[in-house]
């Protein structure tokens, strides 16, 4: 029972008063905090529980492809395609199906239903790719540990920024596991035109990426629009190097500046305010060169949100910017900060229309719900094993 130690010459009254008083806070607080920890949908704020909510936002398929009445029940297209998973290869040293990735995407049928695994050797291939909206369900899968590479170097002056990627990919559950794009166009010269160079544009809805690298300079990865998922990859460039109009979910990705002057890591492109998109980054490492800043106003209502991610000294105290280069300054951005760290996330010296969420502005961003993840995102396949082996896909 309650008893009072120092205060023992406390009227017992009080002494009962105040036992029956900290058992009724034990009880009001231990079990809601139990139930909101149960429920929590939320990324977790204490980082050493990161893994965990991943895992629970990313079941296996098994796990839930029965379950058709769930709000977690996976989209019935895909389900489907999943059911019935083909494996193809690309190897260099003609081991494979095929030599290219190119080879491998055409194999693929219009109109195609099933999961295609495009398992891709190590090595480095020279191609432009695009995957187009009639080709759904395909994962593009890098050998462990060798990170194949596919490289390009197409520029906008060349294509138009959009065109210039070295993988386009325009349909629908896309997935791409341990590769790097890259757009190997030299660094724009300053004041320069046409040199944006993009190395991949995403423009499917309910794509993810997990343990992908992409490397270019200025525009390096479109997030052109859709619903995706970036986690344990890498983004490097110099201005505007992730831009579009795309509502993703960035975790525990770095995102590395290699500006020699100004720098800028976001140009979001979110127009109307009927429109949802926006981009999450959440348990990031922004690293790097230049005077950068975390983005800047492409479109009027830009939205852009930075949680629990670690920013160097690169990144400029103002942080943001509310124009484009020769724009008016815009009105409606939307810039959110939440629980960052690091030099760079100083709030003192930021522009007044930087947010510092709360809780309760943060908690919309910080959601599998927020990309409706439960009805797609499931964990990459594990072909460790041996690529030959299709039973151990999930
Ligand atoms: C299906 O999902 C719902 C909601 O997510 C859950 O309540 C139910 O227990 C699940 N059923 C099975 C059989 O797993
Ligand atoms: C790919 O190669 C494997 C092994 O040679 C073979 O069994 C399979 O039928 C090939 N698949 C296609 C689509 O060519
Ligand atoms: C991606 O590569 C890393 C490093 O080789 C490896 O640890 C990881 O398991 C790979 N992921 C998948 C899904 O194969
Ligand atoms: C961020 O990346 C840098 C450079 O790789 C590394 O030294 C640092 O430990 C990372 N910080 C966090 C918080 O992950």
């Amino acid at each position: 029972m309650f008893r009072p130690t120092v205060a023992s010459s406390f009227p017992a009254t009080v002494a009962f008063a105040m036992g029956v008083m900290l058992q009724l806070i034990i009880l009001i607080i231990i079990p809601s905090t139990v139930v909101v920890e149960a429920h929590t949908k939320t990324i977790p704020a204490d980082s050493s529980k990161l893994d965990e909510w991943i895992g629970h936002n990313m079941k296996e398929y098994n796990d839930r492809k029965t379950n058709e009445t769930g709000i977690k029940a996976l989209d019935r297209r895909l389900a489907e395609a999943e059911d019935c998973v083909q494996l193809i290869t690309v190897r260099k040293d003609g081991r494979g199906n095929f030599s290219t990735i190119t080879e491998a995407i055409d194999s693929i049928p219009s109109g195609n239903r099933r999961r295609v695994v495009v398992w891709i050797g190590g090595g480095v291939y020279r191609e432009k790719i695009t995957i187009d909206a009639s080709k759904p369900f395909v994962t593009l899968y890098g050998q462990k540990g060798k990170r194949p590479m596919i490289t390009f170097d197409g520029t906008a002056s060349e294509f138009g920024t959009v065109k210039s990627a070295t993988v386009a990919v325009e349909s629908d559950y896309f997935v791409a596991v341990n590769l790097t794009f890259v757009n190997s166009a030299p660094m724009p010269e300053l004041g320069g035109t046409g040199g944006q160079a993009v190395a991949m544009r995403i423009s499917g809805d309910k794509a993810a990426f997990h343990g992908c690298h992409f490397i270019g300079f200025q525009d390096t990865l479109c997030d052109d629009r859709g619903r995706h998922f970036f986690k344990d990859c890498y983004v490097q460039g110099t201005v505007d190097f992730i831009f579009g109009n795309g509502k993703s979910l960035y975790l525990k990705t770095t995102i590395n500046s290699v500006a020699e002057g100004t720098g800028v890591i976001t140009a979001q492109a979110r127009e109307d305010a009927t429109d949802e998109s926006g981009f999450t980054f959440a348990y990031c490492n922004i690293t790097g060169t230049g005077d950068t800043y975390l983005g800047r106003a492409w479109k009027e209502r830009t939205r852009v949100v930075f949680a629990y991610t670690y920013m160097g000294t690169l990144i400029n105290t103002e942080g943001w910017s509310d124009k484009m280069h020769g724009s008016q300054p815009r009105k409606s951005m939307y810039y959110g900060e939440y629980k960052c760290k690091g030099p760079g996330a100083t709030p003192s010296g930021r522009v007044k229309y930087a947010r510092i969420l709360s809780d309760v502005e943060a908690k919309a961003f910080l959601s599998m719900t927020y990309i409706h993840g439960n009805k797609w995102l499931l964990p990459p396949p594990d072909l460790s094993l041996s690529p030959s082996k299709p039973n151990i896909f999930h």
